[in-house]
Formats: C-alpha cells, structure tokens, sequence
C-alpha cells in the first residue's frame, strides 16, 4: 500500500517508516522538521536501502497537501505530526490548540476531497486522566489535564464525529502509553529538543555525560518503591502496532481505540536499575518533588489489540535500555553533527 507519514521524520514516525518498509509498503512523508532533523531521511534510507518520498510542508498549509494528495496514489494516513510537550502545551495553549487541531482538521478535508478515508491516529494513554485505575482499558472515562492532553481528546471526538457523518471511513485511535527504546541498528533514535521532558532520553544523556544527575520526581507514591509506574513500551513493538492497525483498517469501516502497550509497570528505580544492569553504567540520581500532574500508576490492559489487532509487545524492558543506551552512546549529539 502508499502509505501518508505525516511526522515521518520523528521519533516514533521515522521507526513506523522503517517498519513500513521493511513490510514493503511504500511511504510518502510529509514533515516540517519541527521536532525532529533532516539526517533522519538519510539514516531511514541507509537503514531501508529505499528512499520515501519527502515533502517538507507543514500538515496546516492545504494548498501543500492537495498537492501531495494530487501527486500521489494515497491509499491511507498514519497521523503523527503535532506539538507533544506536555510541559511546553501548559505555557504555549493556544499554540498547542492551533496546531494540533487545525493540522488534523485540514488534513481530515484533503482526505475526504480524496476519498482517501483509511487514517491511523497517534493518540496517548493521557486521555485516560488522573481518576481511573490501572489497567486501564479502552472503554473507561476519558479527562486530561493539560492543553497537550485535550488536544488528543479533542482530536478523539472529531474523529469520532467525523465517522459517524460518514461509516465509508475507517479510523484507528492509538493511545501510546509510554514509547523508548530504538532501532537495533542504533541509527535512529529519541531525539528532544533542549532538556528531555521524558525519563528515558534523561537517563541517556546522564549516562552519556551530557546532564549532571536525574532527578526522581518524588519517592512518595502508593507503589513498590515510591517512585512512578508507568507502562514502558519498545518504540518498534510501537512502530509494528501501526501497521497491524493499518491492515486491520483497511478490511473494516469502524472507529475504534487500542491501547499500544506492554501491560505491564515499572517503577523509576527499576528502570533506573535495569538501564544499569543492562548497560553496565551508573546513573546518579536525586530524589527531589513530585511534578505537577503526575499520576502514580499507569499502564495498560493491551488486550483489545491483542485479539483485534493480532498485536502484542513483544520487546522486554532490557530490551529497551540496551537500545535506548546504544543509540545514545552512538549518537552523544543526537542527529547533530
Ligand atoms: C515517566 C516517569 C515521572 C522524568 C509523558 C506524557 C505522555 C507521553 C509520554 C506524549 C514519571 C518520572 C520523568 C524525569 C522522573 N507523551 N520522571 N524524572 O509523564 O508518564 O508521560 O510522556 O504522548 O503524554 O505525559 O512520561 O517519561 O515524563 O515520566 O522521575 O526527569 O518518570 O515522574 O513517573 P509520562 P515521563
């Protein structure tokens, strides 16, 4: 199938690129380099001996995506591209409103002017808010807690609203729950602008000398050891879920949520201790306060894409530090020369 990458060059969507690949689909991406570094369309080729068409554009500008979809025989989009810090989303709303939600409401009309209807949704476990319990499952109260988060939500609804004006759509919402972990070849890889906002990416440049000491945000949770349980899950098990998704999809007219995660939690200290068992380096950290917003608890139930999407994570927790380290000590600058 040609397959739209919207976000191609990111994280999550150069490894759901590769994998595209490597299944032999073809990938036209569409990107801004906003978060992420044209070095990457170089590694996705080494890494794929192919070469994706690229459009550098922006996913808002219309006259940029009917061109795309002109050019180009779409048969489905997977949806990455948009703002994702949570932290940056609480100062810059408006910023985080107007992009998010006007690139996927611009991209939804091209779409439909098309007839290309088959779109897979980069969602996140943070719809699921403050209040449910884990595991959590597709069907429970959705409430966020900052801009980032209800622009997912919102993102949710419209789609949602959108399939039931027009069931000749098919429409998959995938909520990640918390993506690390990269290519085995350790030529692509996480990749924050600045300070990481995220666990792992801090380990990493601690371990790589590049930040002093990791900070633990709080030991005085209700779990195991006091620090945060979240649901890690390997960015290529993520990256293979996209396209199970896609191929569910393109069978079905439906709209439906799946949870992309391991189902399983761990702990700050235990992923601390793991990445230094695993890598056989020390990571000096602090225990200081808790970070607004953060729950303690939060993993998955994967069982919804497991029987629909024949989909499970298969990648272990060693797994994820062994790859995570060696894209980092690989790559001490990221993509940066
Ligand atoms: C994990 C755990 C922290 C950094 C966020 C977004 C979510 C998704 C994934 C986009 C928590 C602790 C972290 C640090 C720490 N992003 N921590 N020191 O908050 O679960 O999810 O990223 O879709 O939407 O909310 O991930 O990696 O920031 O935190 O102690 O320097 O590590 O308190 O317990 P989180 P995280």
């Amino acid at each position: 199938m040609k397959i739209l990458v919207t976000g191609g060059t990111g994280y999550i969507g150069s490894h759901t690129t590769i994998e595209l690949l490597n299944q032999g689909h073809e990938v036209i991406i569409v990107d801004n380099f906003y978060n992420s570094h044209p070095e990457v369309l170089l590694r996705i080729e080494e890494l794929s001996g192919k070469v994706p068409k690229f459009y550098k554009e922006d996913v808002i500008n219309r006259q940029a995506l009917e061109k795309i979809f002109s050019e180009n025989e779409i048969d489905a989009v997977i949806h990455f591209a948009g703002y994702k810090a949570v932290g940056e989303s609480v100062e810059k709303p408006i910023e985080y409103y107007y992009n998010n939600l006007t690139s996927t409401l611009t991209l939804c009309e091209v779409m439909k002017k098309f007839n290309v209807k088959n779109l897979i949704f980069s969602s996140s476990a943070t719809v699921y808010g403050l209040n449910n319990i884990s595991p959590l499952k597709e069907n429970l109260p959705l409430s966020t807690t900052n801009p980032y988060g209800t622009t997912k939500l919102m993102i949710e609804q419209i789609l949602t609203d959108l399939y039931k004006s027009d069931n000749t759509w098919s429409i998959a919402l995938l909520r990640y729950f918390n993506p690390i972990g990269a290519h085995e070849s350790g030529r692509i890889g996480e990749n924050p602008n600045g300070i990481p906002n995220n666990l792992m990416p801090y380990i990493t440049q601690v371990a790589v000398g590049k930040r002093e000491v990791l900070s633990v945000y709080g030991n005085d949770y209700e779990t195991i050891d006091g620090t945060g349980v979240r649901d890690y899950i390997h960015v290529v098990d993520l990256a293979k879920g996209h396209i199970k998704a896609l191929e569910r999809h393109i069978e079905i007219n439906k709209i439906e949520a799946y949870n992309l995660g391991g189902g399983k939690g761990y702990s700050v200290l235990q992923l601390v201790e793991a990445f230094e068992k695993v890598n056989g380096v020390k990571i000096p950290y602090k225990i200081v306060g808790r970070r607004e917003g953060d729950v303690a608890v939060c993993y998955s139930d994967a069982e919804k894409a497991l029987k629909e999407l024949n989909w499970k994570a298969e990648k272990t927790i060693d797994d994820m530090c062994k790859d995570s380290w060696n894209w980092q000590k690989n790559n001490p600058k990221g993509y940066e020369k």
